[in-house]
């Protein structure tokens, strides 16, 4: 159920994180164009900004994320400097938050219950300041995604049936994402990345990316796609992918 902003923020306010570097501080905003634009043009290590809704939110490849009010939660991490690894270990931080509902990572980032995107990650970097942007749908129903979502797009609700507590969720991914900032700042890259690679599940099976479809080969240290398609051996960084064959 959506919940008022000044219940919400109140909430948020009162935490009191076991963490350490991660959610000692937030900034709660009614709405705001974005948040990782906030934090790239504000950010301090560890400050959490968090919106109730964003008119402008920023999506992957230059698209636009609806950040409805009340629906979701829409908030961006502030992280000192380039951490190699951050948006593998922040995959895995909303995996292992919601682990109840049974997520799925789909290459890069998106987190998936069932077929249905419940989440999307967007980290951003300027200026020494890396902005880790996370949406995740919660309260929606089918007729709350813009139209052209609708196939696609889930909610924790839609998709499992219960109810969520945004402040509590939010808890739960700040407490993982501590730890894993933590492990990365000590040298865990490696095992952070084979679990994504092992989440992603996509090596050895066919995948459409764009207008390619080829084999996946590997996943590499920078997280791209090295697929076997018929034009050769391809790596790709970034984009969507299907596949065809899978569930
Ligand atoms: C994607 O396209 O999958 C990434 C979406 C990331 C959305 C979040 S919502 C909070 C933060 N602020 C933004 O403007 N974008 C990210």
């Amino acid at each position: 159920m959506a919940g008022d902003f000044e219940t919400f923020a109140q909430a948020i306010s009162s935490l009191d994180l076991p963490t350490e570097l991660v959610g000692k501080e937030f900034v709660i905003f009614p709405e705001i164009d974005s948040t990782n634009r906030w934090i790239l043009d504000n950010g301090r290590p560890g400050l959490v900004a968090v919106a109730d809704s964003q008119s402008a939110g920023r999506g992957r490849q230059g698209r636009s994320w609806s950040s409805l009010p009340g629906l979701g939660l829409w908030f961006t991490v502030s992280v000192e400097g380039m951490v190699p690894g951050l948006s593998f270990a922040a995959a895995m931080s909303v995996h292992d938050a919601l682990f109840d509902c049974r997520p799925r990572v789909k290459w890069p980032n998106d987190i998936l219950i069932g077929s249905r995107k419940v989440c999307g990650i967007l980290a951003e970097h300027r200026s020494g300041v890396t902005a880790l942007g996370i949406g995740i749908n919660i309260h929606h129903k089918a007729g709350d995604f813009p139209e052209e979502l609708r196939e696609k797009a889930g909610s924790l609700e839609s998709t499992t049936s219960q109810t969520f507590d945004r402040v509590q969720i939010l808890s739960r991914i700040l407490i993982e994402l501590d730890k894993s900032v933590i492990l990365l700042r000590d040298g865990a890259f490696e095992s952070i990345r084979l679990r994504w690679v092992e989440a992603c599940d996509i090596v050895g099976r066919t995948v459409r990316r764009e207008s390619e479809t080829g084999v996946v080969l590997e996943i590499d240290d920078e997280g791209a796609l090295i697929m076997k398609t018929a034009s050769g051996v391809r790596r790709f960084l970034s984009g969507d992918i299907t596949i065809p064959d899978g569930e």
